[in-house]
């Protein structure tokens, strides 16, 4: 099936390539979603960048040719710029490092088990790169990081001539993965933290001259990118609390929380109710949050909550099939979407992945689709057509906002069913249009899995009642 999701080109209307202020000899450390394309868009922008890669089969691809990850005009600018020579791909240091003024450290901050993040391979790298330097270095942390993390890789960094000063700067990502070449070519803002004279000047020269920039202390950069993300999450699960309300109170979510959405002041985007946020950036980013603020005696009681509600998302889907369907045990459930979100084929910490888990552990028969996500990544049966997904099942469940489910036929998915309920947990399917087809379709905060039992609160019974309401 083909992939609906397009956004738009780096420079769209013919607007004229961005340019940085100073063509620099840069290396980029890590090859993933954040590395690759800062060294595709940096080459772009004039530079000439080393890509190193340490994982050997990333970078054969990369060497023949290929792009490791599905990210819209990153494969095009990536040959591009291999044919102009400005970008290379070695997993030799020495070649990566030797010449560089900055070297960006773009690789992986996985979560622990305990939540927090794993700083081994941002040390390794730090080390690495400042023993292969062959003059003053300027690390450059993109990665995401608690704050403090720079001063301490600087600490670790030492050149092999105690003559060349490594220092560390602070630079954090802040694109979204199945548009990250549109988000480096159009940042809302361009975040760097430098604690020396000179060194945020050195960082903002990798950039064009008028994107919007803000120079700060290291720590305050890291905060940034950290506090962002868990605000995104925070918007998130209060989407989901209040659809929690909604179904409760037969209000619709979705009309509520367009209503909430539409005050300038709190802005549309992430208050879609759904299984939850999920991939590889906003669970693992909130528990740093959680753990940084617990290091210096703060509860960090909002990001706690976000957490808490979250966590409870994928439950409540398991129980609104429960409440539809029965046990499990033996259903047949049909699942589209297992990408954390449309546009990409990741599934790190996917909220779709983490309930076709919830529903084989109890016994649910599970059939997956997903137009991306092509390997076997989840117990039950994959297939390559949605339709298929719904053959003779009981039920079926929307878990990734994928566009091209939207268009799914309501009348072939009810004649392919043998059951009538749908839980379209990301709000895609037509609901109108699934009840005309004979289909029980509800989602978060959207239809009714369980008959509405009318809550009767109290200004509700003060006015039957005729009793003025207790002062407060
Ligand atoms: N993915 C996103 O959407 C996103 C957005 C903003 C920020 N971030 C942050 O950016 C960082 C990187 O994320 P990602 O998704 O690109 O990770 P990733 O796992 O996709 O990529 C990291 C790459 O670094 C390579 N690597 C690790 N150690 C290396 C070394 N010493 N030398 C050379 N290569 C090495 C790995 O092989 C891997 O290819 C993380 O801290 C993440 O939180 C990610």
């Amino acid at each position: 099936m083909t992939v609906l999701l397009n956004p738009p080109a780096p420079n769209p209307n013919g607007a004229p390539p961005a340019v940085a202020r100073r063509r620099m000899e840069v290396c980029v450390v890590g090859a993933g979603y954040v590395g690759l394309t800062a060294a595709a868009c940096l080459a772009d922008l004039g530079h000439r960048v080393r890509c190193l890669e340490a994982n050997p089969g990333r970078l054969a691809t990369l060497r023949a040719g290929g792009v490791p990850i599905i990210e819209p005009g990153l494969e095009e600018l990536v040959r591009t710029h291999r044919a102009s020579g400005r970008l290379t791909f070695t997993d030799d240091i020495a070649a990566a490092v030797g010449g560089a003024e900055v070297a960006l450290l773009c690789v992986g901050t996985p979560p622990r088990p305990d939540g927090q993040p794993d700083l081994r391979q941002l040390a390794a790298a730090a080390r690495e790169a400042a023993a292969a330097a062959t003059g003053d270095l300027l690390l450059v942390v993109k990665s995401t990081v608690p704050p403090g993390t720079c001063e301490a890789l600087e600490l670790l960094a030492e050149p092999p001539d105690p003559a060349w000063r490594v220092a560390v700067a602070s630079n954090p990502e802040f694109l979204r993965e199945s548009r990250a070449v549109w988000d480096f070519f159009h940042p809302d803002r361009v975040v760097i933290g430098a604690d020396a004279p000179g060194l945020g000047e050195l960082v903002a020269d990798l950039y064009p001259p008028d994107w919007p920039t803000l120079q700060c202390n290291r720590r305050s950069a890291e905060l940034v990118k950290y506090a962002a993300n868990t605000f995104l999450a925070v918007k998130i699960s209060f989407a989901n609390e209040i659809a929690a309300l909604c179904e409760a109170l037969g209000a619709d979510a979705e009309r509520v929380l367009t209503g909430v959405g539409q005050d300038s002041r709190i802005g549309p985007a992430f208050l879609d109710p759904g299984p939850g946020y999920g991939g590889s950036c906003l669970p693992k980013d909130v528990s740093g949050l959680v753990a940084v603020a617990e290091s210096v005696g703060l509860p960090a009681t909002v990001a706690r909550a976000a957490i808490h509600v979250n966590a409870q998302a994928q439950d409540g889907l398991v129980a609104k099939l429960r409440a539809t369907l029965g046990p499990l045990a033996g259903a047949r459930i049909g699942v589209l979407g297992l990408a954390f979100k449309p546009g990409t084929d990741d599934i790190r910490h996917s909220p779709a992945v983490g309930l076709v888990h919830a529903l084989t552990g109890a016994g649910a028969m599970v059939r997956v689709h997903d137009p991306l996500v092509a390997r076997d990544v989840v117990p039950g049966e994959r297939v390559d057509d949605p339709y298929a997904v719904a053959a003779e099942a009981d039920a079926l469940v929307v878990a990734t906002a994928w566009p091209q489910y939207a268009t799914l036929s309501p009348e072939r998915l009810q004649r392919a069913m043998r059951g009538r309920v749908v839980l379209d947990a990301v709000g895609v399917l037509d609901a109108e249009a699934c009840a005309a087809a004979g289909l029980d379709a509800y989602g978060v905060g959207r239809g009714r899995p369980l008959a509405f039992h009318p809550v009767v609160w109290l200004p509700l019974q003060w006015t039957l009642d005729g009793a003025e309401p207790p002062r407060a």
